[in-house]
């Protein structure tokens, strides 16, 4: 997944499916904790992963505070840490807790890569999670985190969906970012909001599979106009091919994985890089059941007067209608 949309992608949200998460997902997510910076590469971060059905499991489901216990559905609970001796210390500075977060934040990532829905909590009663994980005693334990992949609001108790209702929010720019001297807040330009993810299911046919049993390039690029058809639809009302006022000037397709004809298609898309006269588009081609993503595309569209044949700049009202999925 492009990496602007996992930021955007990732959420705390609590509503997990019973659906498995496949060992080989996890052990991606630590290898790309594994690689995270750490002050003098002491590398102070451990991770216990605890499965549905591991003996451990019960013990640390109950270490939960009440408030999580929609927690406990998640097929993985991963309870990350750091070990204090591993730690450096730089004047009076301790880091082992800051490079915990960092190599919990690649791990956090790379599961919303992989489709994974990913939820860290500090939730939880110390002695009762140390005893059910037979933790040592110069280890700290930072945080719980439940893996799975997203389920139906309808299965969580009234409490947990009215949190995961909750509108997101964050400080502004100029309040946790400045310029030159602290407390001269960092002037920001962009959308405040992590841009809007347009999703569109693109049917198979059997026509898309050629002699190789897949869709191969020159077809995915014609499921990719499909689907910016219908964001020229649905976002912009523009629903006739022949009132369209864009080009497309330019095209990259990525080739990830094969798009056989069991797989399920699904699109996902938003607008980077708004110029005087043109725009891009980036997309992904992905199955929605588990988040594999088999083609990623940027294209460029130039503004066009197809009447007086020549460029256009982008109008103010194509910004407003399409402002929500502009991310950079
Ligand atoms: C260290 C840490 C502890 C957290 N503890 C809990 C928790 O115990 N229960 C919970 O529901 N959410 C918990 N959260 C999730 C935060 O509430 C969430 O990250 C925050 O509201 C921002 O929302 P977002 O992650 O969807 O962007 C925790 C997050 C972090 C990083």
């Amino acid at each position: 997944m492009d990496f602007s949309r996992v930021i955007a992608a990732r959420r705390s949200l609590r509503a997990f499916s019973d659906r498995p998460v496949e060992p080989v997902k996890i052990e991606r997510m630590i290898e790309a904790a594994r690689w995270s910076p750490s002050c003098a590469n002491r590398q102070p971060w451990r991770f216990v992963i605890v499965p549905m059905g591991d003996p451990a499991r019960p013990a640390l489901e109950e270490a939960l505070n009440a408030g999580n216990a929609w927690a406990k559905r998640a097929p993985v609970l991963i309870v990350t840490g750091a070990g204090k001796a591993d730690g450096a210390v730089v004047e009076s500075r301790e880091y082992f807790l800051h490079d915990t977060g960092l190599a919990t934040m690649s791990l956090l990532y790379r599961a919303v890569d992989q489709g994974l829905l990913v939820h860290p909590m500090a939730g939880w009663k110390e002695e009762p999670l140390k005893a059910a994980l037979s933790l040592p005693d110069d280890f700290c334990p930072i945080a719980v985190i439940a893996v799975g992949y997203a389920g139906k609001p309808e299965d969580m108790d009234e409490e947990a969906r009215r949190k995961d209702e909750v509108p997101r929010t964050r400080k502004e720019t100029g309040e946790i970012a400045f310029r030159g001297r602290f407390g001269d807040p960092l002037a920001a330009s962009l959308p405040s909001a992590p841009a809007k993810v347009f999703e569109t299911d693109i049917p198979l046919r059997f026509g898309d599979i050629d002699a190789m049993g897949h869709v191969n390039n020159a077809v995915t690029m014609t499921l990719f106009e499909l689907g910016r058809a219908k964001f020229f639809a649905e976002v912009m009302g523009v629903g006739k091919i022949e009132d369209y006022e864009v080009i497309l000037a330019e095209a990259t397709v990525r080739y990830r994985l094969p798009i056989l004809l069991q797989d399920q298609v699904r699109l996902r898309m938003h607008i980077t890089d708004v110029a005087r006269s043109s725009f891009r588009f980036r997309a992904e081609l992905f199955d929605p059941r588990d988040g594999r993503v088999f083609t990623e595309a940027e294209t460029v569209q130039v503004m066009y007067d197809y009447g007086k044949g020549r460029v256009k700049h982008v109008s103010p009202e194509f910004l407003e209608k399409v402002r929500d999925y502009i991310g950079g």
